[in-house]
């Protein structure tokens, strides 16, 4: 399916399903952020807090979905999700700014993350973030290319990504790509900038930067295709491994949960 630049390939109206409303804009008076968010996006809000007993606890998911839509989350996107949470902006700002999940400005197609965290640091992420930050001119949270666009992509540097047992490790739009080096995870950031869509190491296939936030945010073009792959790699399957060798199990649970000591009383 060809979309035009910049679109999800699950947010698009050419992806909805039949009777599923299209991506006409639709404004509505007084709404500041109304005209940014389309009536998909509203139904997809609605579906989001649908999920929840309060509507509040939908703040996360519902940031993806600005994401998937903006790519960031702008004043706008702060605005639509305190309108549609009763929340005050200043609550959802809060939010936004202390997750780095939440970017706040316009990223690339492609969002390429170097873990650079002591372990991944020490086996050569230090490098590589270096090498990466040089050939896309570069640093944190910048992008290489218009935001949006085939090829361009926003680069930055991670804590630890949770997959301490295959460091040096890269993550584009949160995929793995496990045992990097200068040298391989050059070639990774050149291929995509031409366009093109390497493996990942494990998992499933790359998207792009908007579709793995339309993902996040709970909604599926093909939720097969979204899992496809394996998730697990021999190294943080070698403890299992060697305990089934060594016949080493946990020790039963008890047949009765422990008694728990009565809680201290409230003052
Ligand atoms: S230190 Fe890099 S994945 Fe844990």
């Amino acid at each position: 399916m060809t979309l035009p630049e910049g679109t999800p390939e699950t947010n698009s109206a050419a992806a909805a399903a039949p009777g599923e409303p299209t991506r006409k804009p639709v404004a509505e008076a007084g709404s500041p952020g109304s005209p940014v968010f389309d009536e998909l996006t509203r139904q997809r809000t609605k579906e989001i807090i649908s999920r929840y007993p309060q509507p509040r606890s939908a703040l996360l998911p519902l940031l993806h979905l600005v994401q998937s839509v903006q790519g960031h989350v702008s004043q706008d996107g702060i605005r639509y999700c305190a309108e549609a949470l009763e929340l005050s902006t200043a609550e959802v700002a809060a939010v936004v700014t202390f997750y780095t999940m939440y970017k706040r400005s316009p990223c690339g197609q492609h969002l390429v993350s170097v873990c650079t965290n002591t372990l991944c640091a020490a086996l050569g992420g230090d490098a590589i973030y270096q090498r990466l930050s040089e050939r896309l001119g570069v640093g944190h949270e910048g992008t290489a290319g218009e935001p949006g666009t085939t090829g361009s992509i926003t680069l930055e540097h991670a804590e630890c990504l949770a997959a301490c047992d295959l460091g040096p490790v890269v993550q584009v739009n949160y995929e793995y790509f496990d045992n990097q080096t200068t040298e391989s995870a050059t070639e990774l950031v050149e291929a995509l900038q031409r366009g093109e869509k390497p493996h990942p190491t494990r998992g499933a296939p790359l998207t792009d930067f908007r579709t793995a936030e339309l993902e996040l945010a709970g909604f599926y073009g093909d939720l097969e295709q979204s899992v496809e792959g394996p998730s697990a790699a021999e190294e943080t399957l070698r403890g299992v491994h060697l305990a089934a060798e060594y016949g080493w199990a946990a020790p039963p649970l008890p047949a009765e949960p422990p008694t728990l000591p009565p809680l201290p009383e409230k003052k």
